[in-house]
């Protein structure tokens, strides 16, 4: 097997978690990381064992020892980045949202097609055993026709009023920062483009959504109840309801249980843990595209990211949300 050699870019919470994986995936090497401080580029390749650091994006961008660029930096940040190392003809896997909003998007898409380079969003969850085993479950039709989905990721974190994450410049809010799971776990088992979608929404004095709910009806007439925050604590659970039962799961877009719950039969519990720290399967899967020579994941691929910015789009578009990209 050939081995991908990756790079990260950013040093922050999610990039140590990254670091983690990388170092625990089979076929994988770290090989370089980039910081826009040069010490602080050099401790975390200390800490995780990395050949080589860079005090900046653009050195890392023009070094040929990496194959594929991991983008970990704010998402406001995600285009420029993620185009600056599509440019030097590097592949690219971005954190999610991959964008601020659909422009966004089509740009960074276009700087692949134009490099002829591979792209894919950080959809991480969409690859791990729980949410594969549900995939099956629901297809496997025990379930019945899907009706209902629930999914909320709510937490609170009033104490940290300067983060990026309430910064409107940085595409703050809790539909970019956590909704984006609760839409993709909707769509991976809707299996259905939306027909109707409504919001509502708390927003903070710097107008970014601070609390939000909604509703998206389905084609296929499934409906789906949504919730994201990031000043209320919130069960972070979700079902799928069908004709026959339901299914109940913790951590809905990334499960490591599946309860079945099918009238007139025991409730089943499936245990599906992850590989490493959930990360490794997008590190495999974005490493098997590379040796393959594909520009996509057949998996995670650029329409469904593309699915998921236009119900983005539209929803802050509802509840007023405009960020200075918009
Ligand atoms: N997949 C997941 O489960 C998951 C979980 C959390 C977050 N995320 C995503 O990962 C991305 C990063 O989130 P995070 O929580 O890791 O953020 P973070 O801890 O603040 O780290 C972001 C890193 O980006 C770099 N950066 C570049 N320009 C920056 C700027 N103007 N302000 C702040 N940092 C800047 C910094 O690294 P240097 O200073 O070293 O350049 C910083 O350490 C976000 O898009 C987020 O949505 C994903």
């Amino acid at each position: 097997m050939k081995t991908i050699r990756w790079g990260i870019v950013g040093t922050g919470t999610i990039a140590n978690r990254f670091a983690q994986a990388c170092n625990n995936t089979p076929g994988a090497q770290l090989v370089a990381v980039a910081s826009r401080n040069k010490k602080k580029g050099a401790f975390f390749a200390e800490k995780y064992n990395i050949p080589y650091s860079f005090g900046s994006y653009e050195e890392m961008a023009a070094f040929d020892g990496i194959d594929i660029a991991y983008i970990a930096t704010p998402h406001g940040l995600h285009a420029d980045n993620a185009i600056l190392f599509m440019n030097h003809k590097k592949a690219v896997l971005s954190e999610k949202p991959i964008t601020l909003n659909i422009s966004e998007l089509e740009r960074m898409i276009a700087a692949a097609k134009e490099n002829d380079v591979f792209l894919m969003e950080a959809m991480w969850a969409r690859l791990v055993p729980g949410t594969k085993k549900l995939i099956e479950i629901v297809e496997s039709g025990i379930l019945g026709k899907i009706k209902g989905i629930q999914s909320t990721f709510s937490y609170d974190m009033t104490d940290e009023p300067e983060h990026h994450a309430f910064d409107p410049q940085y595409g703050g809010g809790s539909i970019l920062d956590v909704g984006c799971y609760c839409l993709s776990f909707a769509s991976w088992y809707a299996n259905s483009e939306p027909e109707k979608i409504l919001a509502v929404a708390e927003l903070s004095e710097k107008g970014v959504d601070i609390h939000s709910c909604y509703l998206i009806k389905y084609k296929n007439g499934a409906i789906a109840s949504l919730s994201s925050g990031m000043t209320v604590r919130k069960p972070n659970e979700g079902y799928l309801f069908g004709e026959k039962g339901y299914v109940y799961v913790e951590r809905s877009y990334a499960p490591q249980e599946i309860e079945i719950h099918i009238e007139g039969k025991e409730v089943e519990k499936i245990s599906c843990p992850y590989f490493g720290n959930g990360f490794e399967e997008q590190i495999m899967e974005a490493s098997e595209c590379l040796r393959q020579g594909k520009k996509e994941s057949d998996i995670i691929t650029h329409d469904q990211s593309r699915l998921i910015m236009h119900q983005m789009d539209e929803l802050r578009r509802q509840i007023g949300v405009k960020y200075p990209v918009d």
